[in-house]
């Protein structure tokens, strides 16, 4: 695995302090995991987190592919991707979280040569079952960095169960001029590193009782500290996106929101395909689909006739040999055609249902279900019909 610049500063900072390197591993997690995808560097740790013994010892560090559907909503804006990389450091254990946030400061400033006065905190001020992050606001206090306290926001888990904890975000203006207000109230002010006071496990009664061991877990977005190092507007700036912005502008003419939100979801699904996953009705295949035909929706939205048969092959390349995956351009482009096909008549099928459904009033849930077994229409493809046709 080769790395850019910006990984490769983070990975050597955290190795003069002990921490080992930790492979990339792929989006899939192990057999028996219920999560689809990884969604953030801890993911994989989970055991070790949750106590076993890391082969590693008890300091690790790596560059982690995520994927994150949650936010699909958001992504078309500057700043969401659904696929990026997680630049993250562990303490299985080992060293506090005021230790972690010191050198997070450090590595900011020193390393990456962000501004003191360009950076902002939040830390947890506490709910009804834990108090406010105290070692936190104190080691902050101590930087003199401004700090905002916020509740459920400030408390990181990674699912309804398991290992979770307090965190401490940290954020970066990136507005002209001087910066204004808080996170809270500007957004101008973006997150960059989140570090997570990992020590509770909740259980699936909602109570929370102590990890074997208190580890802290960071993470920060690749993407995002490529776009403040670089001065950019947007995510989509960065040496991953930009052969992306280029083939879907110079291909298909498409600008601003539609066309983030088709790189992204282009550039999403070749890593996930390039991860063995296919299109299908359930699971990580039904991602991959929803992220494929909310591509060809944007795609069609003003032009039926584009295809993905004109898919920027340049951008297919890069990102393949990006995440160092073995698929080849000619796999990627059957799936991508073999799902436009699929997609092309499932719609030319659906249009005259829904419509007839549509005429006799607003669909029930019952109308839903048969239009989903009976004609194989998934819900949001329905609401993507009904759209068209009101
Ligand atoms: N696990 C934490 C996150 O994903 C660091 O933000």
């Amino acid at each position: 695995m080769t790395y850019d610049p910006i990984s490769r500063t983070f990975l050597d900072f955290f190795r003069e302090r002990g921490h080992e390197l930790v492979s990339d591993g792929s989006l899939i997690p192990p057999p028996g995991d219920p999560v689809l995808f990884t969604t953030s560097g801890m993911h994989p740790l989970t055991p070790y987190l949750e106590g076993r013994p890391h082969p590693l010892g008890r300091r690790l560090v790596n560059v982690q592919r995520c994927l994150r559907t949650t936010d699909l909503d958001e992504v078309g804006d500057c700043t969401h991707l659904t696929l990026f990389r997680m630049l993250g450091s562990w303490s299985l254990g080992d060293y506090d979280l005021p230790r972690s946030l010191r050198w997070g400061y450090e590595l900011l400033r020193d390393g990456f040569g962000i501004d003191h006065d360009r950076m902002h905190v939040t830390v947890f001020g506490g709910d009804e079952q834990v108090g406010p992050d105290e070692p936190s606001l104190r080691t902050w206090n101590e930087l003199g960095l401004p700090v905002e306290l916020t509740g459920a926001e400030n408390w990181w888990s990674n699912g309804p169960t398991g290992p979770c904890g307090p965190d401490t975000e940290i954020f970066v203006w990136t507005g002209d001029g001087p910066p204004l207000g808080t996170p809270g109230t500007d957004s101008r002010w973006m997150e960059v590193w989140n570090h997570v006071g990992m020590r509770h496990h909740r259980h699936p009664d909602g109570r929370l009782s102590p990890l074997r061991q208190p580890n802290v877990d960071t993470g920060m977005g690749l993407e995002r500290l490529e776009m403040v190092l670089g001065g950019h507007r947007s995510v989509f700036e960065g040496a991953g996106l930009v052969p992306w912005v280029r083939g879907v502008s110079g291909g298909w003419g498409l600008r601003d929101g539609s066309l983030r939100l088709v790189a992204d979801h282009l550039r999403a699904s070749v890593v996930v395909i390039g991860d063995g996953v296919r299109p299908s009705n359930t699971g990580r295949g039904y991602v991959l689909r929803r992220l494929l035909r909310r591509a060809l929706t944007t795609l069609w939205r003003d032009d039926a006739s584009r295809t993905l048969s004109d898919l920027p092959t340049g951008a297919v390349r890069h990102t393949l040999d990006g995440f160092g995956q073995s698929g080849t351009v000619d796999e990627v482009r059957d799936v991508f055609s073999g799902e436009e096909r699929r997609f092309r008549e499932l719609l030319r099928r659906g249009r005259p249902v829904v419509s007839r459904r549509r005429s006799r009033g607003p669909l029930t849930d019952e109308d839903y279900r048969d239009l989903h077994d009976t004609h194989g229409l998934p819900r949001d493809l329905v609401d993507g019909l009904l759209a068209e046709v009101s």
